[in-house]
């Protein structure tokens, strides 16, 4: 009996630093060609991954360690020049999963991606075309 529960405490165990471990990788280990794809198909018709050219929105190269609000060119909406927020793995993943929750008034026309994996995609690739600390 009490062999059992040990195996099945251990087993309980086992299985929730698994999804722990699962929930960091996705955050920190995004596939960089994958995320590409997703700026091919959900930014760049908004975002240049070049850097100094401007769209409807700000350039997205370098925006990974970027002040938010503050890339040459772009005129930015009050509330984003407000945020203060610095754009890195945990910023960005609330930020795109729901944009004008995380940022009101922002002016950013974007629903939000809801994929974490996904999201965790777009952020290597953001940090793919940025500067490296
Ligand atoms: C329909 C146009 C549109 C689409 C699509 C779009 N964005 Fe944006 N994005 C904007 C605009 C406009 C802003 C500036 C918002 C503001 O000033 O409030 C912005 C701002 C941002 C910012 C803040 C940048 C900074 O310099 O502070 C990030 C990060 C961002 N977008 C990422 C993305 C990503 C990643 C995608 C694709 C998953 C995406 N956006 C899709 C229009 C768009």
């Amino acid at each position: 009996m009490n062999g059992f529960y040990s195996i099945a405490v251990a087993l309980t165990m086992s299985i929730a630093t698994m999804g722990i471990a699962t929930a960091q990788t996705l955050v920190s280990g995004g596939n960089v060609a994958a995320g590409k794809i997703v700026y091919l198909h959900q930014c760049s018709g908004c975002h240049s991954n070049q850097p100094h050219v401007d769209r409807f929105g700000p350039t997205l190269a370098g925006v990974y360690g970027r002040m938010s609000g503050t890339a040459p060119l772009h005129h930015y909406s009050a509330a984003m020049k407000a945020a203060h927020i610095l754009w890195g793995a945990d910023t960005l993943d609330d930020f795109l999963e729901n944009p004008r929750q995380d940022i009101h008034g922002t002016t950013m026309p974007y629903s939000g991606l809801a994929s974490a994996t996904a999201r965790a995609d777009i952020i290597a690739y953001l940090k793919s075309i940025s500067p490296q600390p």
